[in-house]
């Protein structure tokens, strides 16, 4: 089947392009049809004194999103859109579209978000679904040649990851409540016992009661667990991994990110080594930019934009305060209110991208932590069993996905980086 994608492929050729209709022309006797099937976009010309009046005709029936296949022979011309052209002999119509409730003309975001299983025909959010499809495949590469196994952690859990506060619950048959999972870590680290390196990749689920530009509700999250590693070697990791996954995307989407007017300077910047602040220098830094910020705090949305404001590639914040984050981070060797932790936040105001920690090995401090959150302990008992049976210094991160594909785009808010979104007030479509 011809894709307009390979069109160079093909010039003098005749072929077939399957597709909808994208906008049509008429200057008299020649009209325009741009066509598009997913792949790209390409002109179509119909020429009066060329065709049977019966062909020629179908152009006036055509509306924005008919699905059509024609009939022609492939050109190059540099004015056309993408490089190439079909002078058409043929027109097949498969349906005729009614009237398109997305115009050329401008729509609110609400508008767009209420048809968003049409919206992700533009050419934008064509373009960002293309990249968030390179993003993945790079990042599974990644994990693939770096010798880590791929493990499936489960949705349905009844050990709480991340916090009590935003989970999603459901009734599980006689056993109670279960919730969807906030994160396959916990799992991922049972998983390094067997397998020493492994990456999770699926979705997780937070009912956060914010409405910001970077929470969604539904979101996928790509989750690295290494035995024997350190916090300073999953720093490394981190910083390997997201250099290698922006210079793919740089290099095999780079139309895409064309289209979407991305400063690519921006991304070819994104070379090891990356900034390392500790918490305690960040609190100074943002003190000195005007957050209210007091040490202890995490860092709030706003804290966020000011530090990625503030660095042209990805900076490293490591070694937050034992009582901002979560019960499973080891505590610093030297200073029992710190924890072996990093977030990494990306440039250009972006903010955290990903979340990562050295894990509490220890057996009775892990207990002790899960007392202190007051956890339900009968849920950890597997957990707790890790540190039992061969427990090792190990380390992980957790990589949202979204929050990657809005950044590596350029845009703004993340319920455009995912095909269809889940935010606190939309569930449709
Ligand atoms: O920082 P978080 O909460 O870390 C964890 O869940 C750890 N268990 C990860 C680990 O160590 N294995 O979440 C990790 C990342 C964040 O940095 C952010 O990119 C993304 O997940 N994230 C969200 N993305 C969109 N909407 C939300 N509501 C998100 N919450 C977290
Ligand atoms: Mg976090």
């Amino acid at each position: 089947m011809f894709y307009i994608k390979d069109a160079s492929e093909y010039i003098g050729k005749e072929v077939k392009i399957r597709g909808w209709l994208y906008n049509k022309r008429s200057s008299g006797s020649i009209k325009f049809l741009l066509i598009r099937d997913g792949t790209g976009i390409m002109q179509g010309i119909m020429i009066e004194s060329e065709l049977d009046p019966q062909v020629f005709s179908k152009f006036d029936d055509l509306t924005q999103e008919s699905s059509l296949k024609v009939t022609g022979t492939i050109r190059e011309d540099k004015r056309a859109p993408g490089g190439y052209e079909i002078t058409i002999k043929d027109v097949e119509i498969y349906q005729i579209a009614d009237e398109y409730p997305i115009t050329p003309k401008s729509h609110g975001t609400n508008f767009l978000l209420d048809h968003r299983h049409l919206w992700i025909r533009s050419k934008l959010q064509n373009a960002i679904l293309n990249v968030r499809s390179e993003l993945i495949q790079a990042i599974r590469d990644y994990f693939y040649q770096n010798g880590f196994a791929m493990v499936d952690s489960p949705i349905l859990t009844k050990a709480i990851g991340e916090e009590a506060a935003t989970l999603f619950e459901t009734d599980y048959f006689d056993l109670g409540k279960a919730s969807l999972a906030q994160t396959g870590q916990l799992y991922a680290e049972a998983a390094i016992f067997s397998l020493n390196k492994v990456y999770t990749f699926g979705p997780t689920f937070r009912a956060e009661k914010s409405k910001t530009r970077r929470h969604l509700i539904e979101f996928w999250m790509i989750e690295g667990e290494e035995a024997f590693y350190d916090n300073e070697m999953n720093m490394d990791l981190q910083e390997d991994l997201v250099e290698y996954f922006v210079q793919r995307v740089v290099e095999r989407a780079h139309q895409h990110l064309e289209t979407l007017e991305r400063d690519i300077s921006a991304l070819e910047k994104v070379r090891k080594p990356f900034y390392r602040i500790s918490y305690d220098e960040c609190v100074e830094i943002l003190k000195k930019n005007g957050s209210p910020i007091e040490w202890g705090q995490d860092l709030g949305g706003e804290d966020q934009t000011i530090l990625s404001t503030h660095y042209d590639k990805p900076v490293f914040i490591y070694n937050f305060p034992k009582h901002a984050k979560a019960f499973y981070m080891k505590e610093h060797p030297e200073n029992p209110d710190l924890v072996l932790c990093s977030d990494l936040f990306a440039p250009e105001g972006h903010g955290e991208i990903i979340g990562g920690s050295q894990r509490e090995d220890d057996y009775d401090k892990l207990l002790n932590r899960i007392r202190e959150e007051g956890l339900p302990e009968e849920a950890y008992g597997w957990y707790l069993d890790l540190r039992k049976y061969g427990s090792v210094p190990h380390s992980g991160f957790g990589l949202g996905l979204e929050r990657t594909v809005g950044w590596v785009c350029g845009i703004e808010h993340v319920r455009e980086a995912i095909p269809f979104p889940r935010l606190i007030n939309r569930i449709y479509p």
